[in-house]
């Protein structure tokens, strides 16, 4: 199976920082296995500087960081997934903690989106993980099931396995320092490939689900040798070039 190594830049990054990464990161990635795919989702004023680097070296495949389901329309400061697309996005993001708590999105919305952003033909990368109040009190696999459930509840299962990928990223462990331990990694994972079994029978096992939440080059090797990790989301350590090549040859 691949390994989905990515890079969350959040929101860092003018379009000429962007355009010094990707020229440093190609080089260092030039000897990548060929079985790590990179992934950078960037913020949407770097898009184009994005598209150009990939044009003269599609070492990586290009997403963003959210999108509004519908295709055009009178809706304010937001992005169409045909608009990502035409402008070199392969991917989108959806359900990252921070849209959850920070720009109240509800679970409902974010399936609304994964659906719509799929069948206009980007892939998407759905986002779950727990509070830590919420694993304290046991609640680990229903908040799960219930992010995945809701995110999914529109999402055929043609779109499987390479259209859709699972990132795994407990809200204690984004941005913190405090990376999730084996067991705990182990655990949640075994919970989303349960459920993406049960929800899609025949391609289930075959979707990628990806750990988040302070993966460092230190500490990537060991993620990604866990069972059902198959790979990373990477926020603040894929803001330097060498950091993230490190990640990504990890
Ligand atoms: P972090 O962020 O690597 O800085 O913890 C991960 C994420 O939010 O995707």
């Amino acid at each position: 199976m691949k390994y989905l190594m990515s890079a969350n830049w959040k929101m860092h990054k003018t379009a000429e920082e962007a355009a010094d990464f990707f020229k440093a990161f190609g080089e260092k990635i030039a000897k990548k296995p060929a079985d790590r795919e990179v992934l950078i989702f960037a913020p949407f004023t770097t898009l184009e500087a994005a598209a150009r680097a990939h044009s003269s070296n599609p070492c990586f495949e290009l997403g963003a960081q959210n999108c509004y389901p519908a295709d055009h329309g009178a809706f304010t400061g937001e992005i169409s997934p045909s608009m990502l697309k035409a402008s070199g996005c392969a991917w989108v993001l959806a359900g990252h903690s921070e849209r959850r708590s920070i720009f109240k999105e509800s679970e409902a919305f974010v399936g609304e989106k994964a659906a719509f952003a799929l069948n206009a033909g980007l892939k998407v990368m759905l986002c779950v993980g727990e509070s830590l109040e919420e694993r304290d009190s046991g609640k680990l696999n229903a908040v799960l099931e219930k992010q995945m459930r809701e995110g999914l509840a529109n999402v055929a299962e043609s779109f499987a396995p390479d259209s859709i990928a699972l990132a795994y990223e407990p809200v204690w462990a984004i941005g913190t320092g405090r990376v999730a331990g084996k067991e705990e990694i182990l655990e949640a994972h075994a919970i989303v490939r349960k459920f993406l079994e049960e929800r899609y029978p025949s391609r289930g096992k075959e979707i990628c689900i990806l750990y988040g939440g302070s993966v460092k080059p230190e500490n990537c090797a060991e993620i990604i040798g866990l069972d059902n990790v198959n790979g990373v989301l990477v926020g603040g350590a894929s803001l330097k070039a060498g950091d993230f090549a490190d990640i990504v040859l990890a």
